[in-house]
């Protein structure tokens, strides 16, 4: 008897310790080590599947085993690795939950649905060693520890958006990020397909959207800085995805369970729409051309802002609510999932509040402001989109002048909009700019390859992030998303290199649960993908290794004050312009800076004596700049 109430109290309290140490990205819930010999992966192992959906699921993983390791596998019934869709549901892991077990003998992997089966394979590819991610066949040992895991997700929404219009990403591209995100379990690709430097999805009822608004002309080097379009220049600079191409994307991320939440963006940020039809802005100038990203507004600070240009669609034009009827129709035709995102961010009403029409609609809808008159806009957004078996997703501005009835939110500009409109009883995909917009820099602006982003969001300041605020009912918290602007972004490499290893931390906040964060532990099983993305060919930044340099003033004496974020690094410095390495000065506490305009501190992080990250070289007069602030 008292043996069994040990064994009870031990089985109680394991069930309360995180997670043991794995490499595993997102989190399991639970997941324990076992008492067996590793499961030795051979050519002569067999895969199988309990019925035809777990076989599609057993042919995936085999293809994915076979890349690495060459082993050809024939998907059977019962296999040494067997997928099993379970006969009786287990209440415990839900739809996209899985077990898994590993002894010498044999894999099992058990769940509900297909997309847990299909996770469950995602796990098992992570025990394998790093090489399984090679694209080539290479030589491993192939083991994989024997261990027990129960798992589920934290959110039923976990999505990762990529801007196509500010630069284009042909499709292969896409698929290549689809495939990643898969990886770590998100199933939401929220596809970014309309803005003012280009429109990228064929409307076949309205093709100058793509004859005119899919192309501008080229620039090159810095966004925002180049010259506006020249009168007469070609527009030469063109991509779009036919349908055809459309439904080939949606195919490819359904089989790896992902939906795709398209996105038009009305009725702002519609230049390329207004250049295609400049029939339906207010100004209907008929000269206005694509962006190229040129300096097209002006910023105040505080979110206000002024556009040099009218890239609004005009509300009170039933031409507007004509054309985007035909947009959702074919929009609706193409993309399975329940949503379809309309956009509504920093929509300016400078050339609505000139606008007669607009004037004389408010006057008789009794609308007092232009809020209120975009609130107008997206109500009627909504019943056209509802009108093709859909619901509206918004950017957070449409809670401004009154949230159109069913529209669910994208809170974007803090948690503010997610709580108010949760508090209004809609549901609510949380995507705060200050912890998951992975546009934004992720290291030392000296060193990193945007050093104009107007923020920093370092790689702990996203993995802090809690998607429900307090005091929410957690039910209108869908989940949340990582995404990724693209002005600054021209290849699908540098994407990789915005993205990873934010989106590992961010795939921990709405899959895992929250009580199993863990910095250290996290960043462990980081290094562990680094290694798995260097065997892919895959970028990733690697500015959590890179020095951050403070400054601070001590009775009229400057002090350098030099951290990283991942632990257990050595900091050597220099102050004479040699480069430093592991023979240099070692940091041990704050730098006295000597006077001196010439003076620049250069300083980098080492492990082991080797090389951890960037050498980050800063002057006399930028650590000046930095005291008192807490981040570059
Ligand atoms: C946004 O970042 N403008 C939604």
């Amino acid at each position: 008897m008292q043996k069994h109430l040990v064994l009870l109290a031990l089985v109680f309290v394991s069930s309360l310790l995180p997670a043991q140490n794995n490499n595993i990205i997102p989190q399991p819930v639970a997941f324990t080590y076992t008492r067996s010999l590793p499961f030795k992966l051979t050519a002569a192992t067999t895969i199988g599947g309990n019925n035809a959906e777990a076989q599609r699921v057993a042919r995936q993983l085999a293809d994915q085993i076979s890349r690495a390791t060459g082993f050809k596998f024939t998907i059977r019934k019962q296999g040494a690795i067997q997928l099993t869709l379970n006969a009786t549901p287990n209440a415990e892991i839900g739809d996209e939950g899985y077990t898994l077990s590993v002894t010498n003998t044999g894999v099992k992997i058990n769940a509900n649905k297909a997309a847990g089966l299909f996770y469950g394979a995602q796990t098992l590819l992570q025990l394998l060693p790093p090489e399984i991610e090679s694209a080539e066949v290479v030589s491993a040992k192939w083991t994989i520890p024997a261990c027990k895991i129960t798992d589920y997700p934290r959110f039923g929404w976990r999505g990762m958006m990529l801007d196509v219009s500010r630069h284009f990403f042909s499709k292969e591209d896409v698929k290549r990020y689809i495939d990643r995100m898969a990886r770590y379990k998100y199933n939401v690709f929220h596809w970014h397909l309309t803005d003012d430097e280009g429109w990228r999805i064929e409307i076949k009822s309205l093709p100058k959207l793509t004859q005119i608004g899919a192309c501008r002309v080229p620039r090159y080097g810095k966004w925002g800085v180049h010259e506006a379009p020249k009168e007469g220049e070609a527009a030469t600079d063109c991509g779009f995805y036919t349908q055809d191409e459309i439904r080939e994307i949606v195919a490819y991320a359904a089989e790896r369970h992902i939906q795709i939440l398209p996105e038009i963006d009305v009725p702002g940020h519609s230049t390329a729409v207004v250049a295609s039809y400049p029939e339906l802005s207010c100004t209907q100038d008929p000269n206005i051309k694509v962006s190229p990203g040129y300096k097209f507004a002006e910023w105040y600070g505080n979110g206000q802002f002024k556009m040099l240009v009218d890239n609004t669609l005009d509300p009170s034009s039933e031409q507007v609510y004509s054309f985007l009827d035909k947009v959702f129709t074919e929009v609706a035709a193409l993309f399975p999932f329940g949503y379809i995102h309309a956009g509504g961010d920093e929509c300016y009403h400078g050339y609505w509040e000139n606008d007669p029409d607009c004037k004389e609609l408010m006057a008789k809808e009794g609308l007092k402001t232009t809020h209120e008159l975009q609130s107008y806009f997206t109500k009627r957004v909504e019943k056209i989109i509802q009108s093709k078996g859909k619901k509206l997703m918004g950017w957070d501005e449409i809670l401004e002048g009154g949230l159109a009835p069913e529209a669910a939110v994208m809170s974007w500009r803090g948690l503010e909009g997610g709580i108010e409109a949760a508090k209004l009883g809609h549901y609510v995909v949380m995507s705060p700019n200050d912890y998951v917009y992975i546009d934004l820099l992720q290291g030392e602006p000296a060193v990193e390859p945007d050093q104009t982003s107007y923020k920093t969001v370092r790689l702990q300041k996203a993995y802090s992030f809690e998607p429900v605020p307090e005091g929410i009912d957690p039910k209108f918290i869908l989940g949340g998303q990582a995404n990724l602007w693209t002005e600054k972004v021209p290849t699908i490499r540098q994407a990789e290199y915005m993205t990873y290893p934010r989106a590992w931390a961010i795939a921990d906040l709405y899959w895992s649960q929250k009580e199993a964060r863990n910095w250290d532990a996290f960043t462990q099983r980081m290094e562990n993908h680094m290694e798995r993305f260097d065997h892919a060919g895959a970028n990733y930044a690697r500015s959590a290794f890179d020095p951050i340099v403070t400054g601070s003033m001590v009775n009229g004496k400057l002090f350098a004050n030099i951290t990283t974020e991942v632990n257990g690094l050595d900091i050597y410095y220099t102050l004479d312009e040699s480069i430093p390495d592991k023979y240099s000065r070692k940091y041990t506490g704050p730098v006295e800076i000597p006077d001196g305009k010439a003076v620049t501190l250069k300083v980098a992080s080492f492990r082991n004596g080797q090389s951890s990250g960037k050498m980050v070289p800063l002057s006399r007069d930028e650590i000046v700049k930095r005291v008192k602030r807490i981040d570059p």
